[in-house]
């Protein structure tokens, strides 16, 4: 089956002089207009004309929207009004009903009961919205999404403000009742049983658009929200291996040194990194190979022939020595970043001129993707980046600007690839509304491990794929416990930027980059192997959770609630998710001797050890260092590949299967050629027993092979 539609709609109502005018007078709710099957769009005042909706490079995936079930009628009343502040859009909240979203939000994961500025920016210190992505995007546990289309730093009341006269309904028997046991102690001051109202608070404008996304379960919600932003992306399968970026002083010589000691040590990598030292000036940006890259061509195909990718680290300031500099001076904002320019990457042409030279100096040479730095905002540490008062030719402010930038800068190196029909995979550190099609994952500075893992909860919420990167660490534990979020993650990321060796042979700074090895570093790399091991195992389990992701918009790292809203008691559970259809992790951090997992309803497995578990109760485990704990749903047959140095081993095709309980559903994979719109073969394993296999589909193939059955319990 075609997975045709990776089409970008070329640029949409961007250019020219906005004339906004302010209207402050209330408007009536209006009636929705219903734009896809279980979607619906409020229109109020004036709308900005730069907004991700109006920007939007991918349109809806209409096919997959026609598949989820149907939604007769809009789930919400929406009202909006202006005000001298801008607009306000007001939106029903019932008693106990769950607020999540809001983009990459690594404090929190209920947002009920907070106050979010949706704030672009490098150092999200506090829960007060900040983040690398945020999103102005929210799901409920009364099973519905909104969107509320603005390019601004939105501020979201999500429940209790109590406005005078307003008489909130108190209800003793909500849609289902919160445990207080269930919430973290923080949450318990706010009365969540009270119907209250989500307020928006849009600065700037004179209107706004607000998208309701029909359920009729959350799950259901969030997928609407994905394909309607174009569907997930579907990473090349090389992209689900290991990642390790080199130190950020690294030449081409140390580069093939270390890609060599992976071989020869068995250390799993599909993807090489490469950190500033490849440019020849990084901060702001040349986009030119340095002198510590005298061959690059070579670099590329000494690579590929131990089938390593290369991906370049940059950002997108434009430094005077650029060749692009001169070409790019009209089409930048009126600030300069590190001496650089800012270009304007809602302006076609400085698209067009960044494109050109990215794909004729990295991409042509082979390079597979990037590494999107710094296309977030700095306000309080560094104040790095342009400010909000800045203008850009196509019209757009700073503020604007900003809650685009890491969206328009992907777009702007997509179109290479697209115009290449060759996939990609990278990072960015800045994404906002409708992201979900980007082949990008989102990283950051922080560094906090609970935190790390929080994210990869939250981000299934909104669109986004997050990795809990790995650098330097506290100690052993710290290393290996950090290594298994990463090994569980849509990116299994070591970026060791800032130290010389691997982690695995001395965890601390200063001691890595003076030479000085962990005296036992051999077994630590033992206990790290295994850990990279066990993600080489789930890339045929991953890459089929993506392709769910691109067809179905489901996305492949989630939080226990998306699939389980009806059990309060996985409300909070911030620090477990779900990967794929059938496996739950709870990750582990340094100084966790035993953990609590909370088990929804039916039967779980053990990874490890087999035990069956009766779910709906929580459990302690006592994990021993090399182990994450792992649980498979009851009623699965789970693909397991041989641990492979790298995709395109044979041994990364060849599949164990692992069946878990009575009357277990046949898990299908995909044959993948890795083409940009590939034919894929579905795979499907079902256990009958004995367990079989059977192909559909034109795409290419055979390529998994059965090694082996075994029924677990
Ligand atoms: C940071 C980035 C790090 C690393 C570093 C290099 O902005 O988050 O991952 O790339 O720059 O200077």
């Amino acid at each position: 089956m075609s997975l045709n539609r990776r089409k970008f709609l070329g640029a949409a109502g961007t250019g020219g002089v906005l004339l906004q005018t302010r209207r402050s007078a209330a408007q009536p709710p209006g009636a929705p207009r219903n734009i896809h099957p279980g979607v619906w769009k409020f229109r109020f005042g004036t709308p900005e004309t730069i907004t991700p909706v109006a920007t939007r490079h991918y349109p809806p995936a209409t096919a997959g929207l026609a598949n989820l079930p149907g939604v007769e009628t809009c789930p919400l009343s929406v009202s909006g009004s202006g005000s001298r502040r801008g607009y306000l859009v007001r939106i029903p909240l019932g008693p106990n009903e769950i607020v999540y979203g809001l983009g990459l939000q690594l404090q929190s994961m209920i947002q009920r009961g907070l106050k979010k500025r949706l704030r672009v920016n490098a150092d999200p210190k506090m829960d007060s919205g900040d983040s690398h992505a945020p999103v102005p995007f929210y799901v409920t546990t009364a099973g519905y999404g909104v969107l509320v289309d603005t390019a601004r730093y939105a501020t979201f009341y999500c429940g209790h403000k109590d406005r005078r006269g307003a008489g909130q309904s108190v209800s003793e028997q909500g849609p289902a009742e919160i445990s207080q046991d269930a919430l973290p102690a923080a949450y318990r001051r706010y009365r969540f049983n009270q119907a209250t109202e989500v307020l928006v608070e849009i600065p700037e404008a004179a209107g706004v658009d607000v998208y309701v996304f029909g359920g009729p379960r959350m799950r259901d919600a969030v997928q609407r929200y994905n394909l309607f932003s174009g569907g997930g992306p579907l990473p090349p399968r090389w992209g689900l291996g290991l990642w390790y970026r080199v130190k950020n002083d690294y030449g081409q010589e140390d580069v093939l040194k270390l890609a060599s000691e992976f071989r020869d040590r068995r250390i799993p990598c599909d993807v090489i990194g490469l950190e500033a030292s490849w440019e020849s000036h990084a901060y702001s940006s040349t986009f030119v190979w340095s002198k510590k890259y005298p061959d690059p061509a070579g670099l590329v195909k000494d690579l590929a022939s131990q089938s390593f990718r290369l991906n370049l680290w940059e950002h997108a300031f434009t430094h005077p020595d650029s060749p692009i500099h001169q070409a790019m001076i009209p089409h930048s904002g009126d600030y300069e970043v590190w001496g650089g320019l800012v270009p304007d990457f809602l302006d076609p042409q400085a698209r067009r001129i960044f494109a050109g030279y990215h794909e004729k100096e990295h991409i042509a040479l082979g390079v597979s993707g990037y590494k999107l730095d710094e296309c977030d905002n700095s306000d309080f540490t560094g104040n790095w980046s342009w400010p909000e008062i800045a203008s850009f030719p196509s019209g757009a402010d700073g503020e604007q600007m900003h809650c685009l930038y890491g969206q328009r800068y992907q777009d702007t190196l997509q179109s290479v690839f697209e115009r290449r029909q060759e996939r990609t995979y990278g990072l960015v550190r800045s994404s906002g509304a409708l992201a979900a099609p980007y082949p990008y994952v989102l990283y950051s500075d922080l560094y906090d491990h609970k935190e790390f893992i929080r994210g990869v909860a939250n981000m299934g919420f909104s669109g986004i794929l997050w990795t809990p990167e790995l650098r330097n660490a506290a100690g052993t534990e710290d290393l290996v416990r950090r290594l298994q979020s990463v090994a569980l993650s849509p990116m299994a990321l070591i970026n060791a930027w800032y130290i010389k060796n691997p982690p695995w042979k001395q965890v601390e700074r200063d001691a890595n980059n003076a030479g000085r090895l962990a005296p036992d570093w051999e077994s630590i790399e033992a206990i790290c192997r295994t850990v990279m091991e066990l993600r080489m195992r789930l890339v045929p389990y991953l890459h089929a959770a993506f392709v769910r992701y691109q067809r179905q918009g489901l996305p492949p790292f989630r939080a226990l609630v998306m699939d389980y809203p009806d059990d309060p008691a996985t409300w909070a559970v911030d620090d477990q998710y779900l990967v794929g259809e059938s496996i739950l992790a709870a990750p582990v951090v340094a100084g966790q001797a035993a953990r609590a997992v909370y088990l929804p309803a039916g039967d779980w497995f053990d990874f490890w050890s087999g035990q069956r578990y009766t779910g709906k109760q929580r459990i302690e485990v006592k994990p021993p260092l090399e182990q994450i704990p792992l649980f498979v749903r009851g009623g699965t047959v789970l693909p397991l590949a041989e641990a492979a140095l790298h995709t395109g081993e044979a041994a990364s095709w060849r599949i164990s299967v692992q069946v878990y309980g009575d009357r277990p559903a046949p898990a299908v994979l995909y044959e993948d050629d890795g083409a940009w719109n590939p034919s894929l073969t579905e795979v499907t394993l079902a256990w009958e027993p004995p367990g079989s296999v059977r192909r559909s589909g034109n795409g290419p193939g055979p390529r998994y092979e059965v090694a082996g059955w075994k029924f677990v319990g």
